[in-house]
């Protein structure tokens, strides 16, 4: 075994943040998995594709024979799993691009790491990881005055997206329990910060708000999602990566209820005191439009097993991460442009049509 980690999904939004952090903070090698897909952009990665310690490989985590020439080639000590189809609404027009590759990848990757960690000798075989990131949304919705969502809390997942990243879920964990496969599981709340493909809510917000186009609110507004800023996530992957107990589950959250037409009003104000306009000029933006099918309600994670057991505590606060993450739009202005020419129009016609009309 190498002191290697193997990454997939690194050219996406977790991922390429994960892997820049990685590469600035730890001595392994890295190499990379990636199918480049529409949310996975080579962009993401320019400040380490000339790092020596990374090495990119430009393929399907569904592809067995690369898979198994990657694991004899670099002989990773762990593996952490990012790629994955993640957008609840596309999962919506499209379950089954879902189904291939977070349900059959996810199962591909868990039979290759099997085959390799097998012929592993024995005193490797203890310390390989196999780190499985997932969503808190495999637990499905929860109402305003029920209990946090815990690890031990039934798997309810409610949108076809939630329904692969839960098949994958008990994939890893039978591969465990049947083959003793040294996996974990990871359940993370929402996401926000450089970087993340704007069709998730709050860079939508940003794009749409610096363009003068209205802001689609779904249903009421006031769904509830817990945020958590990437960097937080990523060093909590650290530290499961390092200490984490294989066969265990571990929630990851940032203690930050919000609605979503709280987090569109600190994306807002954030917005007016970077890019000042006349009073009320965004807030006017604001548009009400059909509810997603299936809107989850709520979504909060209690994170206290990962805060005691391996002493992760987040770092951002919301309104500084969201500043942060304003701050960051505007500056790259080129990232932007690139990720929301051609397809990314097609998609927010397909996605936005409907619910304007209505
Ligand atoms: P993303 O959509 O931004 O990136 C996914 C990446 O996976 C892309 O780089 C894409 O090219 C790659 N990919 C897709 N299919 C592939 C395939 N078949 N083979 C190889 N690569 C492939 O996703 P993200 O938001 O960075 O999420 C990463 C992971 O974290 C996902 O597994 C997601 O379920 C999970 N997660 C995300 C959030 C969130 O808020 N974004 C929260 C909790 C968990
Ligand atoms: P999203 O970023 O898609 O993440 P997820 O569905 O995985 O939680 O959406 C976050 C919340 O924002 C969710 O309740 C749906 C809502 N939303 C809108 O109101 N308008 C939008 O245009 C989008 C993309 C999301």
């Amino acid at each position: 075994m190498h002191d290697v980690l193997l990454v997939t999904g690194g050219a996406g939004f977790i991922g390429s943040n994960f892997v820049i952090d990685w590469l600035s903070c730890e001595s392994a090698k890295l190499v990379n998995l990636d199918r480049l897909t529409y949310a996975g952009n080579l962009q993401n990665l320019s400040s380490v594709l000339d790092d020596e310690r990374h090495e990119l490989v430009v393929g399907n985590i569904n592809d067995s024979q690369l898979l198994s020439g990657i694991f004899q080639r670099h002989q990773p000590r762990a593996l952490i799993h990012f790629a994955a189809e993640s957008h609840v609404d596309r999962s919506i027009y499209g379950p089954e691009e879902f189904v291939e590759t977070n349900v059959v990848g996810t199962f591909r990757l868990l039979s290759a790491a099997l085959e390799y960690w097998r012929a592993l000798p024995l005193s490797d075989r203890g310390r390989f990881r196999f780190v499985h990131v997932s969503t808190d949304e495999v637990y499905g919705s929860l109402a305003e005055n029920d209990e946090l969502f815990t690890e031990e809390t039934a798997y309810a997942p409610n949108s076809p997206y939630a329904a692969s990243k839960a098949s994958s879920d008990h994939f890893v964990r039978a591969f465990h329990h049947t083959y003793g496969l040294p996996a974990i599981i990871t359940n993370c709340s929402n996401n926000y910060g450089p970087r993340q493909f704007p069709e998730k809510l709050i860079p939508l917000m940003i794009v749409n708000a610096l363009a003068a186009k209205p802001l689609p609110i779904y249903g009421d507004g006031e769904n509830v999602r817990d945020w958590l800023h990437v960097a937080d996530h990523c060093a909590a992957l650290r530290r499961i990566l390092a200490d984490g107990r294989p066969g265990e589950t571990y929630n990851i959250g940032g203690g930050n209820e919000k609605t979503n037409l709280e987090v569109v009003r600190v994306v807002l104000h954030c917005l007016q005191e970077l890019v000042p306009r006349s009073p009320g000029h965004y807030e006017q933006l604001v548009k009400f439009v059909a509810d997603r099918p299936g809107h989850d309600r709520r979504y909060a994670i209690d994170s206290s097993k990962l805060r005691s057991e391996l002493r992760w505590c987040p770092e951002y606060n919301f309104e500084a991460g969201i500043l942060a993450t304003v701050r960051w739009y505007l500056e790259n202005t080129e990232w932007l442009n690139n990720v929301t020419s051609g397809a990314y129009k097609d998609w927010v016609a397909k996605n936005y049509s409907v619910r304007f009309g209505q």
